[in-house]
């Protein structure tokens, strides 16, 4: 991605040292999800997300050249469980660059789960060609929140 006055932004495949920086990308997007519990502390997290970036899920990182992580995505079982990018990089095509890639590796398709009080992430889904496919009750989800399952039906 080009250089939008703050710094070139490069999408890339996530390192297993790269745990701690994207749970702190998590940690800065989730603490702006007031309407969520805080269910964990800080360790908890940085553990949680360096076990998702170290095995099992595919992970790509959107970086700041040299080496500033500013956001991520985390597809497992062809679902996409994380995309997070930091606040002060929000709306600026970061989000859109990481799912696009997303897309990209998975044209058989993708689901998501977004809470229903995410306007903001709905949207976005919707505009890059999610549909909305069950409502919950949050009965389901660890925050215990309503949550809309979106589907993206693959190209
Ligand atoms: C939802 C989220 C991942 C989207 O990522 P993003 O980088 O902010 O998204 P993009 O910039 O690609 O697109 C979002 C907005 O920026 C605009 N945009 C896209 N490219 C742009 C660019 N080059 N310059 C300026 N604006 C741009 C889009 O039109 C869109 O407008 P909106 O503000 O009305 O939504 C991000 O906002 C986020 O991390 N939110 C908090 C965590 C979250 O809710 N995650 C989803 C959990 S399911």
């Amino acid at each position: 991605m080009g250089d939008g006055g703050g710094g070139v932004v490069v999408i890339r495949s996530a390192r297993v040292g790269d745990g701690p920086a994207v749970a702190s990308v998590f940690a800065s997007a989730r603490a702006e999800m007031t309407y969520l519990p805080v269910l964990h502390t800080a360790e908890e997290q940085v553990a949680f997300i360096s076990a998702c970036v170290a095995g099992g899920s595919w992970v790509e990182v959107a970086e700041v050249v040299p080496d500033q992580v500013v956001g991520f995505c985390a597809v497992r079982d062809g679902s996409v469980d994380h995309l997070y990018v930091t606040p002060e990089r929000q709306g600026s095509g970061i989000g859109r660059a990481l799912l696009n890639r997303a897309m990209a590796a998975y044209p058989l398709g993708l689901s998501l789960r977004v809470f229903e009080l995410n306007d903001r992430a709905r949207s976005f889904y919707f505009r890059e060609g999610f549909v909305e496919w069950e409502r919950t009750d949050g009965s389901g989800n660890e925050e215990q929140v309503p949550d809309i399952v979106m589907w993206w039906h693959g190209r």
